[in-house]
C-alpha cells in the first residue's frame, strides 16, 4: 500500500468512527434499514406476544424481589426493556440513579450514548433488548457483590431464554466477566466474539464485549471510540445488517 492510499484510509476510518458517535445514521443518510427480524425469528415457535408475557412475568418477581438487600434500598427495580423478539441484546451491569427512579435501563448519561451507539448502527431501541446483571441499583452505584450476582443471575438468565438473541452485546467488565464466567478483563475479551452458554438444550450465543458507555464516556478518547465502533461493526457484519 502506498502511503497516499495509506492516508486516505486512516482518514476514511477516522470519519466514519466521527459519524458513528455523532448519531449520523438518525439523521437519515444511510441506505434503508434491513428488517431486523430474520427467517429464524419469524418461524419461531414462540409468539412475540407469548415471548412478551413471559418476559412480564420475569419482570413482576424482579418488583417483588428480596433475594438481597438491594431489594429493600431500591426505589423501582429494573427488569429491562425491548424487544421480545431482539436479535440484538445489550447487557450492562446495574441500574443507576435515573434507572432506580425510572424503572427503565439506561435511561441516565450512559443510556443517552446508548441510544447513540444503537441508532449509529441503524437500529432502534424498539429494535433490540437491554439488560443488566443485577435488576436493582448498589447504592452510590458501588461494584456488585458476588452475592448479589448470584440471586440475580436467574432472572437474566431466564430472560435470555425466552428472548434467545443472535448477539448478545456485554456492556463493560462487569456483565462480560459474569457471563462468561471468566477473571480477564475487557481488553482480553472485546473485539471479537466470545461465546454465552445458555444451558443444556440451547445453541451457545455470540457474545461480543465492549466499553461501558460510562467508562467511554470517562473516557472519550479516539482510541475507546473506535475500539467501539469497531466491535459494533463486527456485530451487524455477523447479523448481515448494512454498516451504515
Ligand atoms: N449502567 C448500567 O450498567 N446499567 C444501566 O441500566 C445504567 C447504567
Amino acid at each position: 500500500m502506498d502511503k497516499k492510499t495509506n492516508i486516505d484510509k486512516v482518514v476514511r476510518q477516522h470519519l466514519e468512527m466521527e459519524r458513528f458517535f455523532s448519531g449520523f445514521a438518525v439523521k437519515g443518510k444511510n441506505p434503508p434499514l434491513q428488517p431486523q427480524e430474520s427467517e429464524r425469528h419469524k418461524e419461531d415457535t414462540m409468539a412475540v406476544a407469548e415471548k412478551a408475557s413471559e418476559l412480564e412475568k420475569i419482570a413482576e418477581q424482579t418488583r417483588q424481589c428480596r433475594l438481597c438487600d438491594l431489594g429493600s434500598s431500591r426505589t423501582n427495580a429494573v427488569p429491562g426493556d425491548g424487544n421480545p423478539n431482539a436479535r440484538i441484546m445489550f447487557i450492562g451491569e446495574a441500574p443507576g440513579a435515573d434507572e432506580d427512579a425510572q424503572g427503565k435501563p439506561f435511561v441516565g448519561r450512559a443510556g443517552q450514548l446508548l441510544d447513540k451507539i444503537i441508532a449509529a448502527c441503524g437500529l432502534k431501541r424498539s429494535e433490540v433488548y437491554i439488560g443488566n446483571i443485577l435488576k436493582c441499583r448498589p447504592p452510590e452505584n458501588r461494584d456488585p457483590r458476588a452475592e448479589e450476582i448470584i440471586s440475580c443471575l436467574p432472572y437474566l438468565q431466564k430472560q435470555i431464554e425466552i428472548i434467545e438473541p443472535e448477539i448478545i452485546v456485554a456492556l463493560g467488565a462487569h456483565a462480560a466477566r459474569t457471563l462468561l464466567d471468566t477473571t480477564k478483563s475487557i481488553g482480553q475479551l472485546r473485539g471479537h466474539f466470545e461465546e454465552y452458554y445458555a444451558g443444556i438444550g440451547h445453541p451457545p450465543i455470540k457474545l461480543m464485549a465492549t466499553y461501558h458507555p460510562a467508562y467511554l464516556l470517562r473516557n472519550y478518547s479516539q482510541e475507546n471510540r473506535k475500539r467501539v465502533w469497531e466491535d459494533m461493526k463486527k456485530v451487524l457484519a455477523e447479523l448481515d445488517l448494512p454498516i451504515p
